[in-house]
């Protein structure tokens, strides 16, 4: 991709469902809550004003319990769903003020999605399920079909071509659903929940897959799911969501050192600190000691690790060109791996 991806910005998103969503757009912006519009009302509030800026290049991960709007706040990024209120732009585009051409015009060129349960044409083969998109963009047959190999291949599939849909794996499935959102060429990618479906080895596998290609590709990929360990390992930038508000938006270390409100601190307590916190978030201004260098993105519980197995109580913290950042001191890796 020569171009950079572009960043999504979300201004004032509110989507209240029900007959008349105008008429309670006014009590809502002026604090009515939730449970009170369902309940004098019969609406529901499924988001309420939400301003984010979603990094171009970047894995955005949205996270918050069933029901809190994660799956609502995706659909207006295409406009699947408009909006009671505000406006969604990608890069320039005012994707909120399209005209109806513009718009599918859009979301084939701009947004490729990836559903929880795959959604492939059950009568076409792997290939052209794949090459599907490439033909409603009327790409020639052999280029198309080069181009949906290329994607199988990426995704671990040559030699599967031929399948039907429904003599592959539920994994294997989702790796034909990731290649035919990757064959569209777009530089947006929405998924929905797209791993939940899977069991946990295969769930891993496609999150590696993932952050493999995302480093070659850097797509801006907005990423739902309700699953905290999947969350922390995927996310550059993590959105908590609850009834429809954003509680919390950061990495997912600044996160984890300091939720922001009692919730998220019990949400994010059991984690496993020593695999999501990076030196980098623990490191010290300081000259070099004698010791091993780790570098910024390694994980404390590898840090520690490393320090153990040297038999030393300090480390040197480098960035990822080389340069000496400060030291780091494995009291407080045990301290942060302990809290
Ligand atoms: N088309 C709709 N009409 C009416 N209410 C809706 C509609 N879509 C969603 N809602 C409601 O909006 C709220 C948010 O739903 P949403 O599907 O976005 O949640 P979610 O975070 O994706 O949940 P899950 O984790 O279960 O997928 C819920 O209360 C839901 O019932
Ligand atoms: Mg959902």
């Amino acid at each position: 991709m020569a171009e950079p991806a572009p960043g999504l910005q979300l201004q004032g998103l509110t989507q209240i469902f029900g007959p008349a969503p105008q008429a309670h757009l006014a009590a809502v912006m002026a604090g009515l809550g939730r449970d009170e519009l369902r309940a004098r009302h019969g609406h529901t509030l499924a988001l309420r004003d939400i301003h984010l800026q979603l990094q171009g290049g970047a894995v955005s991960v949205v996270m918050g319990l069933s029901g809190s709007g994660k799956s609502t706040l995706l659909r207006h990024l295409n406009r699947l769903i408009e909006p009671t209120a505000g406006r969604v732009l990608c890069g320039e585009v005012d994707v909120t003020a399209l005209d109806a051409p513009a718009l599918r015009a859009f979301r084939q060129r701009s947004m490729a999605m990836v559903f929880q349960r795959f959604a492939l044409l059950p009568h076409r083969t792997v290939l052209h399920n794949v090459a599907y998109a490439l033909e409603l963009q009327g790409v020639a047959t052999a280029q198309r079909e080069a181009r949906a190999r290329h994607w199988l291949a990426r995704v671990g599939l040559t030699g599967h071509e031929q399948d039907w849909p429904a003599t592959l794996s539920g994994g294997m499935q989702q790796r034909v659903g990731l290649a035919r959102a990757l064959a569209a060429d777009a530089p947006v990618l929405l998924m929905d929940e797209a791993f939940s479906a899977l069991d946990p080895l295969h769930r891993v596998d496609m999150q590696d897959l993932l952050l493999d290609l995302q480093r070659e590709l850097r797509k801006t990929v907005v990423f739902i799911t309700h699953d905290l360990d999947e969350a922390l390992r995927l996310a550059d930038h993590l959105v908590i969501l609850r009834d429809g508000a954003v509680v919390q938006q950061g990495s997912a270390t600044h996160i984890v050192l300091h939720p922001a409100d009692e919730q998220v601190r019990r949400f994010v307590r059991d984690v496993n600190r020593g695999r999501v916190l990076r030196c980098a978030a623990l490191v010290r201004p300081g000259a070099a000691v004698a010791g091993p260098t780790l570098v910024a993105g390694l994980p404390i519980a590898e840090a520690a690790r490393c320090m153990a197995a040297a038999g030393v109580q300090q480390a040197n913290v480098c960035d990822a060109s080389g340069a000496h950042l400060g030291t780091l001191a494995l009291a407080v890796v045990i301290e942060q791996m302990a809290a």
